[in-house]
């Protein structure tokens, strides 16, 4: 059976793809075997395993990361012979078509929006390119993600409200804005690695895992 693609998109650079894709990738991996494809030409992913100084990201506790090179379908599929389940993180703007690609083989896509307005405009485009893929691909599930959540902030607050407008379902549960993430790319691991400083940070990752598992 062909495994469960999860992509993590956003046209607007910055808004946590990566971070969220690793993250991810790796509370999945308790659950099953995933496989992680960087379709982002910068490969920032590999680099995130390096600065750890991890020989392998299973060294550290990852989900290997297949480099999707020029084709990112030809990593989709070959990641979907090796595992049960695999995450895509995408690369921004320039690469539009690499997006499109992958999400027309996607089961289901996150898209983060950090809180602000302009991001939030910025990722109007990429709702626009989700409705193209669906003609392709109308089984496609997609969802708003927020990212880099502050509870205490007004900003956040109306953004939850506006995200709305977008005409994609937003995720019940949000992601909050913590050094964990940062920490845990600079240390070469997942939230999950991290001991008791990335404990919330994995709870959070558990939630959005739950929130989007039983649509699988
Ligand atoms: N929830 C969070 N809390 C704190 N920092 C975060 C969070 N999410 C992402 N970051 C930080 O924000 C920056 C951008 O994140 P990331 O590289 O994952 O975004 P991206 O969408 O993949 O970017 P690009 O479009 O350039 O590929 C990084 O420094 C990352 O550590
Ligand atoms: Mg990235």
């Amino acid at each position: 059976m062909a495994a469960w693609v999860l992509a993590l998109a956003n046209l607007k650079g910055g808004c946590g793809k990566t971070t969220l894709a690793l993250n991810l990738a790796a509370g999945l991996a308790r659950r099953g075997s995933v496989g992680l494809v960087d379709a982002d030409p910068q490969g920032a992913m590999g680099h995130w395993v390096a600065w750890g100084g991890q020989e392998t990201a299973e060294g550290a506790g990852l989900p290997r990361v297949l480099a999707a090179g020029t084709d990112p379908l030809a990593a989709i599929a070959r990641a979907s012979r090796h595992h049960d389940r695999v995450v895509v993180d995408c690369p921004p703007s320039l690469d539009m078509a690499v997006t499109r690609q992958v999400l027309e083989q996607a089961d289901a896509l996150l898209i983060p929006v950090l809180p602000s307005p302009l991001d939030l405009w910025a990722s109007a485009e990429t709702v626009a390119v989700v409705h193209q893929a669906r003609r392709a691909n109308p089984a496609l599930r997609a969802w708003l993600l927020l990212n880099q959540a502050e509870p205490g902030s007004a900003l956040t607050r109306a953004m939850g409200a506006t995200l709305a407008g977008l005409e994609l379902p937003v995720l019940g549960s949000v992601v909050r804005r913590r050094a964990a993430y940062r920490n845990a790319a600079l240390e070469g691991r997942s939230v999950y690695q991290m001991g008791f400083r990335g404990r919330e940070a994995a709870r959070e990752m558990d939630r959005v895992i739950a929130d989007i598992a039983g649509k699988e």
